[in-house]
C-alpha cells in the first residue's frame, strides 16, 4: 500500500445516490451469475442469515476474487488469485491461546461445520479508497473469545497470519517491506463487538485462497488491511501489539484505522471511495466514505472521548 499514489478525487466524481442506488441493483443481477460460474471448488457452507447485513446489494463475485490485496502472493491486485493455487488452507488449527484461562485449539472442520455460521453483508472500505460490498460467511470472533475465557487482564488481542514460505511466493520476496508473518491486533472491546466476524466464506462458500483460506478477520468499520487472511494463532495481551502497516509507515497506518473521511492519509483523500465493479463512462464511480463506513450506530460509542486525529 505504501507503493500506490491514488490522485484526489473530483467533486464530480461523487455519484449521485439515486445512480447509485439503481446501479447496484443491475450488479446484484451479474452477482448471482458470478457465484454460480466461479463455484467450482468450493464447498458450501451451512449459513443461516444474520444481522446488521441491511439491504447492501454484493459487489459482483469475479471482483471480490479477483482484485485482492493478499501480499503473500505478489503485490498487484490480479497476484493472489494467480499465485494461490499451490496454497493448502487444509487440514488447519486456530489456536487461541494468551492471557486465557482455557486456550483453545480449533479444528478447521470443526468450524466450517460450526451452527454458529451466519452470513454478513457488510461494506469493505480499503485504506487505498476504493470500497466493496462483501457477502461473508463466518462466526462472531467474541464467541469464540468467549470460549477461551479470557482473563480480567486482557486488554488486546494479537492475530497472526500463517508462515509458509514454500506456499507463499511473496514471502521469499523482499519487496514488499514486510516482515513476516502478517500480523493485526484489536482492541478486546473491538473483538468483543458483535460485528467483528472471523469469516470461512464468501458468497455462502468456503474462502477461496486468495481472500484467506481457510479462515480470516472482518472488522467492516477499519480500513481493509485490519482484516488479515490465514490466521493461525490468535493471542489475548495486556499492552497492544504490534501490526504490519503500522510497522512498515506509522505515520500513514494507524493501529485503529477506523474509516474516517474526515482524516486524510497523508498522500491522498479519504472523502470518497472508487465503488469496485461499478462502471460509468468514465470508469468505476465513487461515493462518500461514511464515518466508521457507515457503521457508527454499533461501534462509536467504543471510541468516546477519544482524538480520532491522534488515534487514526
Ligand atoms: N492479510 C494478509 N495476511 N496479507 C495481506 O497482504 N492484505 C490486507 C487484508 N489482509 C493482507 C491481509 C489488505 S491491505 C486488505 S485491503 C484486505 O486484506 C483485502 O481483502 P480481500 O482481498 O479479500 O478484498
Amino acid at each position: 500500500m505504501v507503493l500506490f499514489r491514488y490522485p484526489r478525487p473530483l467533486p464530480s466524481e461523487i455519484t449521485p445516490k439515486e445512480m447509485y442506488l439503481s446501479r447496484r441493483s443491475l450488479i446484484g443481477g451479474a452477482t448471482a451469475l458470478g457465484a454460480l460460474t466461479t463455484a467450482a471448488r468450493a464447498a458450501a457452507l451451512q449459513t443461516h442469515s444474520g444481522p446488521y447485513s441491511g439491504s447492501l446489494t454484493p459487489t459482483p463475485h469475479d471482483d471480490v476474487t479477483h482484485y485482492n490485496n493478499f501480499y503473500e502472493f505478489g503485490m498487484d491486485k490480479g497476484d493472489p488469485a494467480a499465485h494461490s493455487q499451490d496454497f493448502h488452507p487444509l487440514p488447519w488449527t486456530l489456536e487461541i491461546t494468551g492471557l486465557v484461562r482455557k486456550p483453545v485449539r480449533l479444528d478447521i472442520d470443526q468450524l466450517l461445520h460450526s451452527p454458529a455460521i451466519e452470513e454478513r453483508i457488510y461494506r469493505m472500505r480499503c485504506v487505498e479508497a476504493w470500497s466493496m460490498v462483501i457477502p461473508w460467511d463466518g462466526i462472531p470472533l467474541a464467541s469464540l473469545l468467549k470460549d477461551a475465557d479470557p482473563d480480567p487482564k486482557a486488554t488486546h488481542v494479537a492475530f497472526e497470519s500463517v508462515l509458509r514460505p514454500s506456499e507463499m511466493p511473496g514471502q521469499n520476496e523482499g519487496l514488499s517491506g514486510i516482515q513476516w508473518p502478517y500480523v493485526e491486533g484489536l482492541r478486546l472491546d473491538e473483538a468483543m463487538n458483535p460485528l467483528t466476524l472471523l469469516a470461512l466464506g464468501i458468497y455462502g462458500e468456503t474462502l477461496p485462497n486468495q481472500n484467506g483460506a481457510p479462515i480470516r478477520l472482518v472488522v467492516p468499520w477499519k480500513y481493509g488491511f485490519k482484516g488479515i487472511k490465514s490466521i493461525q494463532r490468535i493471542r489475548l495481551l495486556d499492552h497492544e501489539p504490534p501490526t504490519t502497516w503500522n510497522r512498515l509507515a506509522s505515520d500513514e497506518y494507524g493501529f485503529y484505522a477506523n474509516v474516517n473521511p474526515q482524516v486524510d492519509h497523508p498522500r491522498w483523500s479519504q472523502a470518497t471511495e472508487r465503488v469496485i465493479g461499478s462502471h460509468s463512462l468514465f470508469g468505476a464511480t465513487r461515493q462518500p466514505t461514511l464515518m466508521f463506513n457507515g457503521y457508527g450506530e454499533q461501534v462509536a460509542d467504543l471510541y468516546r472521548g477519544m482524538d480520532l486525529r491522534k488515534n487514526f
